[in-house]
């Protein structure tokens, strides 16, 4: 899996190389990375290529746009009725995302090697083939449904994690050079060829070294991004019984958003620089420093939080340091600042840095 997204990423800086080459500096980092993240989801969940893959990004996003336009109504009774343009457009386009998933779980099923890709889907098919296994069997239906939870959620939220730290490592060039530091004292003065070390078991154990050592400052550079940019914004709970909260009650059945970027955006809970990057408050502190431990939640809480956090880490480390090894970024004049939730939390506007070979 981690040469998969070395593999996918070199392929993205040797064409940001070209394209420096061929005269242009500036280069939209958070399209650049979407489709890199999503090729890696693509290969790593189901095996399929980018080309397959990019056909369901396309119409995801375009669903979520189109989602996101009647969302504010979700819960409230009849909503489908207040948007009817939109509800039949996102389910039409949920039709053809069904049509493409199915082509791809019915090849596999229909396949002899179904089981012996070691991705997502592979594992998803062998546990289901597994003979007198108590659970349940996943219906194509179900498995259709997995695969889209984690093209979803696989890809964007970390692309977005890359793409917001690109942004604060380009206005704050001296982190660049801390987390450029702490990668040469792991790979030491040498810029880091994955194709020369032979064998996937070594560039495995390489870079399993790596991603342990690169905890300490890309770490805390990760929970601040996390913090000042959640790429998922809010997180969804519903009532199970009524609730007290001081003087309200929170009746059973209530759908309830919690508001998470307001959360790591509040003086009351972070201090006075709650707006300021400051990855050191990390340090020493799980929490940054937060005098609430439910306030600091990028990847939500409890049971149902997020099951991709190791992979996103993992992919974290991996595309920063390739980044950080070959080149240097600042902000780009065409730049406009327009953070903006749809559904996730995104830079309505792309993000052009100037880019420039070390
Ligand atoms: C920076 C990257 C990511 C962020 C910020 C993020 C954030 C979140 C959040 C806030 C939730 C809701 C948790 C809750 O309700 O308590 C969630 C759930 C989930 N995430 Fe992620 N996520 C990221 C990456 C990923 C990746 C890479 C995958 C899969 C490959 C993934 C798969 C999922 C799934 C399947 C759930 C639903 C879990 C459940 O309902 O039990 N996420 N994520």
């Amino acid at each position: 899996m981690s040469s998969l997204m070395v593999e996918s990423t070199t392929k993205m800086l040797d064409k940001w190389a070209a394209l420096i080459n061929s005269g242009s500096q500036e280069i939209d980092v958070e399209r650049e990375i979407t489709a890199t993240a999503g090729e890696i989801i693509a290969k790593t969940s189901f095996g399929i290529s980018y080309e397959n893959g990019s056909k369901v990004f396309e119409k995801l996003r375009a669903m979520q746009i189109t989602l996101f336009k009647s969302n504010r109504y979700v819960g409230v009774p009849f909503s489908k009725l207040m948007c009817p343009g939109k509800t039949l457009e996102a389910k039409k386009l949920g039709k053809e995302i069904d049509a493409i998933l199915l082509t791809i779980v019915r090849a596999r099923k229909s396949s002899n090697d179904r089981c012996v890709q070691k991705d997502l889907l592979g594992l998803l098919l062998q546990e289901n083939g597994v003979d007198g296994r108590l659970g349940k069997m996943l219906t194509t239906r179900e498995l259709v449904d997995e695969c889209k939870t984690f093209f979803f959620g696989g890809h964007e939220t970390t692309a977005l994690a890359l793409s917001w730290t690109l942004l604060l490592l380009a206005r704050h060039p001296e982190w660049q050079n801390h987390l450029r530091e702490e990668i040469r004292g792991v790979t030491g003065d040498k810029e880091i060829d994955f194709t020369k070390l032979a064998g996937l078991k070594k560039v495995y154990i390489y870079i399993y070294k790596m991603l342990a050592s690169l905890e300490i400052k890309m770490g805390w550079v990760m929970n601040e991004v996390l913090r000042l940019y959640s790429p998922a914004p809010n997180v969804q709970r519903q009532a199970r019984e009524d609730i007290q909260v001081d003087d309200l009650v929170i009746p059973n059945g209530t759908n309830m958003w919690i508001d998470v970027v307001a959360m790591h955006h509040d003086p009351k809970l972070w201090g006075e620089d709650v707006n300021e990057f400051k990855p050191e408050r990390f340090k020493d502190d799980l929490y940054g420093g937060c005098k609430h431990k439910m306030g600091f939640l990028p990847f939500g809480f409890g049971g149902r939080m997020c099951i991709g956090r190791n992979l996103t880490m993992m992919e974290y480390k991996i595309v920063l340091t390739l980044v950080l090894t070959r080149f240097s970024f600042s902000i780009s004049p065409s730049y406009s600042h327009s953070p903006a939730i749809v559904l996730s939390l995104r830079p309505s506007n792309g993000l052009p840095l100037i880019v420039k070979p070390l």
